[in-house]
């Protein structure tokens, strides 16, 4: 049975990764391919539980906030993801590794080698296979984030912090472009859909 395909959505606050994350997966699953949705922090029972202390307590040392995050996606890679990519599913996932580089390591300034010491412990040789990076300024960001009335404790962090995690994702997509791809999100819903549809045909569908 052929592996299923990895697909994360990465991005700062407020740029519709939820949203996008559910239109992509039903797309696919509409083409006829098994699909699970899921997300970060959290995905299973032991990491979402690793969420609520991640976002309901704190401030947490920056290395131990880097820890938990990691635990809890090995917890979800070992539990959901990799069963699900053996059993030709393909994998929608809302915020993964990228999103540790950029908030704890950009934002909060952990070292970049514990996240690469931590990364190969959780993930080994995993890596997804397309990474959709919806890009958007901060300050256009967290007013989405702000006017859907929610704010976890990552969005009140300020301006700056959320200018460094921009610039992180912007990083890592120009780093990895065989595994990257950056969608304007600032664009309407529809057009983030489109563009997104047309980056997953021709890396993953067209192939
Ligand atoms: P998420 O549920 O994606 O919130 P939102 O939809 O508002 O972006 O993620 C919760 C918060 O956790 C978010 O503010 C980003 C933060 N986060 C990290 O700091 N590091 C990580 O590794 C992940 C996955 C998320």
């Amino acid at each position: 049975m052929a592996r299923g395909r990895f697909i994360t959505l990465e991005g700062g606050e407020g740029a519709g990764k939820s949203t996008q994350a559910r239109r992509l997966a039903t797309w696919l699953a509409e083409a006829g391919l098994p699909v699970l949705r899921t997300r970060e922090p959290g995905g299973s029972p032991g990491a979402e539980a690793i969420r609520g202390v991640l976002l309901g307590a704190g401030p947490w040392d920056p290395v131990a906030e880097t820890m938990l995050h990691f635990a809890a996606r090995r917890e979800h890679v070992a539990r959901m993801i990799e069963p699900a990519l053996a059993a030709g599913i393909w994998v929608v996932c809302d915020r993964f590794a990228d999103s540790t580089l950029a908030y704890q390591v950009a934002g909060q300034g952990t070292q970049r080698a514990v996240w690469d010491r931590l990364a190969a412990m959780a993930l080994g040789a995993l890596r997804p296979d397309l990474t959709l990076v919806l890009d958007i300024p901060a300050e256009a960001g967290l007013a989405r984030a702000e006017a859907r009335g929610e704010t976890n404790r990552y969005e009140t962090l300020g301006l700056a912090f959320h200018g460094r995690i921009r610039d992180a994702f912007l990083a890592v997509a120009a780093a990895e472009p065989g595994r990257c791809a950056v969608v304007d999100a600032t664009q309407g819903l529809e057009a983030v859909t489109h563009a997104m549809r047309g980056v997953v045909r021709q890396r993953l569908l067209d192939r």
